[in-house]
């Protein structure tokens, strides 16, 4: 008999989670969606579920549709869906969750939580930082660390609330007037952090988790900023890669182990001096420096789109892993394989993103062109009428290439974007070896300093 899974969200990202699920035919999905995806729409269709739309911050209507729907194993995946609680209600209802509680994602939700938890644990690799609730101390703060900060809204903010010294903010006493803003408009909840400035190379690692035991999967990383060159304002992501053996070209396989490390240490913590057990996937953001790796933040989901670059390559059925957290604590004796190419993600935008989106116009999908491209498409936010689909005011479609090599797979990507017409653009140089060559350049460069 098939199982029944529920999955929360409608990004790109969840129709990439909606796809690996559905590779397993043993699986019958069903989603509970804020916009229709007609990607997700359609592999409910087709694996004998349903979708269902409504608001996925509310707990009590979504367990509701879940226990009608006979709802096995679930999977809430976007931060402020978990943040609301719904793993929690389900829970409640006698529903299996294979993300984490309210309480166990506030190690993405309050940065507070997370910085003070690797303080406690002796974790390595947290920047110097300060907590502020009260503007009175921020100044002096901000002074010691020579103006070179981050500033950082303790809670949610749509991945959009960080600015840095250097970049969104001109200097210190820009910083100043931001950090003293955060308190004041509340900005993110509940307080601001300020973190000596770091430079160097970033990247993701995400790891499964089931409260004890962690299994990583291949490094990626992210675009943040909009424009070609990293130039232009942060957005949720324009795209992202993954290398060969499961590494990236700046990356050695002994920092790799070293960030996981961190990932590790944080769970850990968590289970001894929290008395919370992490059930789900685990995020973590570093820098890489000229003095080591740095966690910059942990996300308490996959990310979007790095999800979308990791789940190509997994072989391992996703329905398995998510049964096995579900039931929590036998993934130590789970063997999970990801395929060693490499992967390229690009999202089409619309134009004006991320400061004003295009009013929504019709998109194209020239269908035997995607095809002959061998690029997946993913659904993200897109408008799916009657006479077509149309462009919303977010990132449009996630295109996907893998390959033996990045620079196959980001041919792969740039063929099936080309196969997309309408007001949208993308980010050429993801994946390039221009691109690539200049970030191992840039940390030549740190340690020659
Ligand atoms: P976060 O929301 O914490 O991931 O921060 C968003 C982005 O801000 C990160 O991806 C980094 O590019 C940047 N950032 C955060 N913390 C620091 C830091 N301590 N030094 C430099 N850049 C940072
Ligand atoms: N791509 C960044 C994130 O999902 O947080």
């Amino acid at each position: 008999m098939a199982t029944k899974f529920l999955l929360v969200g409608n990004g790109a990202r969840e129709h990439a989670i909606a796809a690996a699920l559905c590779a397993n035919k043993n699986v019958c999905l069903y989603a509970y969606m804020s916009a229709r995806n007609p990607g997700i729409e359609a592999l409910c269709r087709s694996s004998g579920g349903s979708a269902a739309l409504g608001n996925i911050h509310a707990p009590a209507p979504i367990a509701e549709w879940a226990l009608k729907q006979g709802i096995e194993i679930a999977f809430p995946s976007p931060d402020a869906v978990l943040a609301a609680g719904v793993s929690d209600e389900l829970i409640k209802r006698g529903i299996r969750v294979a993300a984490p509680t309210k309480a166990a994602s506030r190690i993405e939700w309050d940065k507070a939580f997370l910085r003070q938890l690797m303080e406690q644990g002796r974790i390595p690799g947290c920047p110097k930082y300060g907590f502020f609730k009260q503007p009175g101390e921020l100044d002096g703060f901000i002074d010691s660390l020579g103006g070179q900060v981050a500033v950082k809204p303790v809670g949610l903010t749509g991945g959009k609330g960080v600015a840095v010294v250097g970049y969104q903010l001109k200097d210190a006493a820009e910083a100043k007037a931001y950090a003293r803003a955060v308190l004041t408009q509340g900005i993110g909840g509940a307080g601001v952090i300020i973190e000596e400035k770091l430079e160097g190379e970033e990247f993701t690692l995400q790891a499964f988790c089931d409260g004890r035991a962690l299994i990583p999967m291949p490094a990626v990383q992210d675009h943040k900023r909009a424009n070609v060159g990293d130039t232009g304002p942060n957005t949720g992501g324009m795209g992202a890669y993954s290398g060969p053996g499961h590494l990236l070209p700046f990356l050695t396989q002994a920092q790799y182990d070293e960030a996981f490390k961190v990932m590790q240490k944080v769970a850990r913590i968590l289970d001894l001096e929290a008395n919370i057990r992490f059930s789900g996937v685990m995020y973590g953001q570093f820098m890489l420096t000229a003095k080591g790796i740095y966690l910059i933040e942990i996300n308490a989901r996959f990310g979007d789109p790095e999800a979308v670059n990791v789940l190509a390559l997994l072989q391992t059925p996703l329905s398995s892993v998510f049964e096995t957290i579900s039931h929590g604590g036998r993934l130590s004796k789970m063997k999970v394989k990801f395929k060693s190419e490499a992967t390229v993600v690009k999202y089409l935008v619309p134009t004006g993103y991320p400061a004003k989106a295009v009013p929504p116009s019709p998109l194209i999908v020239d269908a035997k062109k995607l095809k002959s491209s061998k690029a997946e498409l993913f659904y993200a936010s897109v408008d799916a009428r009657a006479d077509g689909l149309y462009t919303a005011s977010s990132r449009a479609l996630a295109i996907l290439g893998v390959g033996k090599t990045i620079a196959e797979a980001e041919k792969k990507a740039e063929a099936g974007c080309s196969a997309v017409a309408g007001p949208v653009w993308h980010r050429p140089d993801i994946g390039t070896k221009e691109l690539i060559e200049k970030r191992i350049a840039h940390i030549k460069q740190l340690r020659g300093k």
